[in-house]
């Protein structure tokens, strides 16, 4: 049935990359997820990263010989503190957060080849124990770095689940939830003055997962025919931008208007899972990178760009949860692309 439907779409997609194709470096950025025990060496994989002409990675936690891998190499870093690193530097001072900067970063890479430093990932999610912890930690790392004159040149943030945000549909309903207000009232505040970007991991696809027979495949992916969502004046035509809105919207509503985003992670599996598959993930992936090269903002804010990383750059066979989670990597181990991917 429909075989030829694959075919159409990766000669459109050609076609929609060659279009956009922008000189310079790319806006697009890549997550390398190592929760997996067949990864190539790291320095195959910087290899696969800079052949494909992809200049900035987010690496979630500081793994030595991986950030080592990376030293010189021309691609800037996104860093994360692991959750289970959040007591200790909120609670240990501007010492301890100079110390563990020093210790697990600048003793390995440049400090001008960091970019952002994701002070733990989805920690309101998935690990409450730390939560009170995570702008306290922040605060001291701000202060470490501005010591050290870094505070300019690398920016603190905090990526947040879309479980931060209630009643997101249609987007202008949504607001931040209760039980994260806490948190997310002084993390805006931080952001503010600090310049940084709020990051957000957001995934239509589990979206889709989660309900196939009544979640619209077609507004999770892009499709030009999805029924659209209307919103007062704003017709959104994929969940996506829809979802990145519904943030912009509790942002707003907390008193923050001009707060940039940056997706910290989103993408779509390649099997495992209703509708994961190489043609879909290309169609899913190809969108956000157009959007996000076009340096394309969303429908309630046009002007203000959102920046991407797109998850994952390989498989992780050793993820825990539902099995398509495994299955998010965008390149092959042996360093060729799953699906037509155009980075630039
Ligand atoms: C940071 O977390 C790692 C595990 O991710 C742990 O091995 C290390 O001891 C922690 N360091 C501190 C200072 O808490």
């Amino acid at each position: 049935m429909a075989r030829q439907s694959p075919l159409i779409l990766t000669t459109l997609l050609s076609v929609i990359a060659t279009a956009t194709l922008v000189t310079g470096e790319s806006k697009v950025g890549i997550c390398y997820g190592t929760n997996s025990d067949d990864l190539p060496p790291a320095f195959a994989v910087v290899d696969i990263i800079k052949g494909n002409h992809i200049s900035k990675v987010r690496l979630f936690n500081p793994n030595p010989p991986t950030l080592k891998a990376f030293k010189g190499s021309g691609i800037e870093l996104m860093i994360g503190v692991p959750n289970e690193n959040l007591t200790y530097i909120s609670t240990g001072g501007v010492d301890a957060a100079t110390e563990w900067l020093k210790t697990n970063i600048f003793d390995i890479v440049p400090a001008n080849q960091v970019k952002y430093i994701a002070v733990g990932n989805e920690v309101l999610l998935r690990d409450t124990f730390y939560a009170e912890h995570i702008v306290p930690a922040m605060k001291n790392l701000y202060q470490a770095l501005k010591n050290q004159d870094l505070d300019g040149k690398i920016k603190l943030s905090s990526p947040q689940a879309s479980s931060v945000l209630e009643s997101t549909n249609p987007p202008s309903s949504a607001v931040f939830a209760d039980s994260s207000l806490s948190v997310i009232r002084p993390l805006l505040a931080f952001l503010k003055e600090t310049g940084a970007p709020l990051m957000v991991n957001t995934y239509p696809y589990f979206a889709y997962a989660s309900d196939p027979n009544n979640v619209p495949l077609g507004f999770t992916i892009f499709s030009s025919d999805a029924s659209p969502v209307q919103d007062g004046g704003i017709k959104y035509t994929n969940m996506y931008e829809a979802s990145l809105d519904a943030f912009v919207v509790a942002m707003e509503k907390e008193g923050y208007k001009d707060i940039p985003l940056t997706v910290s992670e989103t993408g779509w599996p390649t099997s495992g899972g209703p509708g994961a598959e190489p043609i879909k993930a290309s169609v899913y992936n190809n969108n956000v990178i157009w959007r996000a090269l076009g340096g394309q903002g969303t429908p309630k804010r046009p002007h203000i760009p959102v920046e991407v990383y797109l998850f994952d750059l390989l498989d992780e066979n050793l993820k825990d949860g539902q099995e398509f989670e495994k299955h998010f990597g965008i390149f092959n181990l042996d360093g060729s692309t799953a699906y037509s991917l155009r980075f630039n």
